[in-house]
């Protein structure tokens, strides 16, 4: 069931601030709190779809990713293209102001990326995002998304063409280069500037890198430097001190979110992590609306990858541990979330950061 009514979508209660805004084409954007970095989040595949974007909003994202959507598809008929095309949270950004949709095609034909975005745009998107960074092996042999970094008159045709084609402000996301002897990112910020990309979000990492080795914030903040358009400097950063490192240490105008944010959303709220009421509540937030917006079965099945997070620090062998393993139905479901909140005298704060080996374990198939 495709939701179309957001009217009564989860909070969309979020404080606004009048500190200094950074402006992505006509829109200003503005951190959360004084001295708060903008965070976004990050588009990630099978991650980022419209209950998991309106609860990052919600906690404070100023820019919410949606997962790659490829240019050849993007006028297909067929549930799976409406759910991916199903840009109605962007109606509660509007209203509220909270945060803004960031759609993102990609493609090896730059006519049907210009055309696909303009489709994006129809569909509500309120900035285009070119994905340049993605790292599949099978997608970068079809000359899509990080080959076009071995190509910049390319890029810069793609770019451009793409703007043209819409008028919502585009963003490019993009890797530091294709490998370590061919770091081109200065240059990559400039074409995509010249051709009239708003905004860039950089993953520290060369394409050759996938996920292995550190995200190197030292060429995001050479790529900073250089910039007249916003940048979103992304990539390794598990916990809100991270954000406020990065910030610090490259100059970006926005930090970008992805692993992390799948297991602790209260990232994008400054929070180290949440008590257990709390993750025990958005669990049932968020597996409620999983199961309206793609059946029961599919929404339960997507939201559990996000409950073994929340819930990590379960012991292995717990009880409650294995509930949210095996729980098939929402009822079930529910009703042990329910039950297991209603039995908690108190709780505290606890730290949710990803472990490296866990961000790693996340990285399949270096979809960036
Ligand atoms: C599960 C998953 C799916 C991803 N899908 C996309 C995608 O569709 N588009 C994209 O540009 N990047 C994608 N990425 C890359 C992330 O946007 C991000 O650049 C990368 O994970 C590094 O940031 P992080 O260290 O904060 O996770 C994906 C990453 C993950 C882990």
């Amino acid at each position: 069931m495709t939701i179309s009514d957001t009217s009564d979508a989860p909070g969309i209660d979020v404080a606004s601030t009048n500190s200094p805004a950074f402006h992505i084409g006509p829109y200003a954007v503005r951190p959360l709190r004084p001295a708060m970095p903008v965070l976004a989040l990050a588009p990630m595949a099978g991650v980022g779809n419209w209950v998991f974007r309106l609860i990052c909003a919600q906690l404070g994202a100023r820019l919410v990713g949606v997962e790659f959507i490829n240019c050849r598809l993007v006028h297909q008929t067929g549930q799976r293209m409406a759910r991916l095309l199903d840009f109605s949270d962007a109606d509660v950004y509007r209203r509220t102001g909270i945060s803004l949709l960031a759609a993102q095609i990609y493609g090896n034909d730059i006519s049907m990326m210009a055309a696909g975005a303009a489709e994006l745009e129809r569909r509500g998107a309120q900035v285009v995002d070119i994905n340049f960074g993605c790292s599949v092996p099978q997608i970068i042999a079809k000359g899509s998304c990080a080959a076009y970094l071995r190509d910049l008159p390319r890029f810069y045709e793609a770019v451009r063409a793409t703007v043209e084609a819409v008028s919502v402000p585009v963003m490019v996301k993009t890797r530091i280069g294709w490998d370590e002897d061919s770091i081109n990112i200065v240059e990559v910020v400039e074409r995509a500037q010249d051709a009239g990309a708003a905004a860039i979000a950089i993953h520290g990492r060369t394409v050759m890198q996938k996920y292995d080795g550190l995200a190197d914030w030292d060429w995001i903040r050479r790529a900073c430097d250089n910039a007249d358009v916003p940048v979103f400097g992304n990539g390794d950063v598990r916990t809100y001190e991270d954000a406020l490192a990065m910030s610090e240490r490259t100059g970006c105008d926005g930090v970008m979110i992805g692993r992390a944010a799948m297991a602790n959303p209260w990232i994008f709220s400054g929070r180290l992590g949440a008590s257990l009421t709390e993750r025990i509540e958005l669990a049932i937030e968020q597996v409620g609306w999983m199961a309206q917006y793609k059946g029961e079965r599919v929404g339960v099945q997507e939201t559990r990858k996000h409950l073994v997070l929340y819930f990590r620090d379960l012991e292995r062998g717990s009880a409650e541990r294995q509930r949210l393993l095996t729980t098939a139905t929402l009822g079930e479901l529910l009703e042990f979330l329910e039950q297991w909140r209603d039995s908690l005298q108190q709780d505290e704060e606890r730290d949710l950061g990803l472990t490296v080996a866990e961000a790693t374990r996340l990285a399949w198939g270096g979809t960036g």
